[in-house]
């Protein structure tokens, strides 16, 4: 495939891993994140695929922000064909002592953020020019079955799936398909602080035995951004091993 893919949050985790993954299939990656210096590694593998690769700093919760760092990508790369809103963070804490603004940081990350990412891609993918243009989010099983102590993070990722059902309605005449990934419990920075115990009861859970990785998540990616996926939009594929509930966890 050529293209040129954003990747939000790319520089780590299940991002990174989703550029190495592009990549290999032949896309040029455009990493967009708040913190670019971490992109270092994944630039580096991504470059040894033999494609073009930039990194831009950009906080996906501010429209400016992501408009200028799409703009950008498309001047180094050429135009956006994928877009993986990618990009999240999470805020622990019931509801009856969580902080309002913490409610309100998580739902600026992850679902306006999502919706920013788009908006700035608008103008390159909504071209009834015939070429093959994706969305992929990455949406959570905590959004599927809600998570203690995640509601902000649950009510958010809920969000992103309806997000991807109505921007594959829009976008159907113009091509784009508009699918999600719904991850279980992966290996990234965002788990790495999960206690040893809540981390043994989650894979206790999970019937093939194991936590995910970011491969597990990027592998799902690639086919969503490959050609092999061309009427499926709208979908949501859950990555978790299993999983039948997150009762326990905070992913
Ligand atoms: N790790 C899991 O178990 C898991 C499970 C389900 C879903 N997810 C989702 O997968 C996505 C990636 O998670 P991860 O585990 O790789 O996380 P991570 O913390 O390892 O990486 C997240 C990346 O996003 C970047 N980022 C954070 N805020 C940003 C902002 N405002 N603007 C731009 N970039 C920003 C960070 O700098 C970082 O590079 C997130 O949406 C997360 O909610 C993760």
């Amino acid at each position: 495939v050529s293209g040129v893919a954003i990747i939000t949050g790319g520089a780590r985790g299940i991002g990174a891993a989703c550029g190495r993954w592009l990549a290999s299939d032949g896309l040029a990656i455009g990493i967009v994140d708040l913190d670019p210096s971490a992109a270092g590694d994944t630039v580096a593998a991504v470059r040894a695929q033999g494609v073009g690769v930039c990194a831009a700093e950009a906080d996906v919760g501010d429209a400016a922000s992501m408009e200028d760092a799409v703009a950008r990508v498309a001047a180094e790369l050429g135009a956006p064909t994928v877009l993986v809103n990618n990009a999240g963070i999470t805020r622990p804490g019931a509801v009856h002592k969580l902080d309002p603004d913490d409610w309100a940081l998580v739902n600026r990350i992850v679902l306006q953020g999502a919706f920013h990412a788009t908006r700035a891609v608008a103008p390159y993918f909504r071209e009834a020019d015939g070429a093959a243009r994706r969305v992929i989010n990455i949406a959570s099983v905590a959004g599927t079955f809600g998570a203690p102590a995640s509601s902000a993070y649950a009510a958010a990722k809920a969000g992103i799936v309806g997000f991807t059902r109505s921007l594959a309605f829009e976008w159907a005449r113009f091509g784009v398909t508009v699918n999600a990934v719904a991850p279980g419990f992966i290996e990234t920075d965002m788990t790495a602080g999960f206690p040893a115990q809540a981390r043994e009861r989650i894979v206790a859970r999970v019937p093939l035995g194991r936590v995910g990785t970011p491969d597990d998540v990027a592998a799902a990616v690639a086919f969503f951004a490959s050609a092999a996926s061309g009427y499926i939009t709208g979908q949501v594929l859950e990555v978790h091993g299993g999983l039948a509930d997150v009762a326990g966890a905070t992913a």
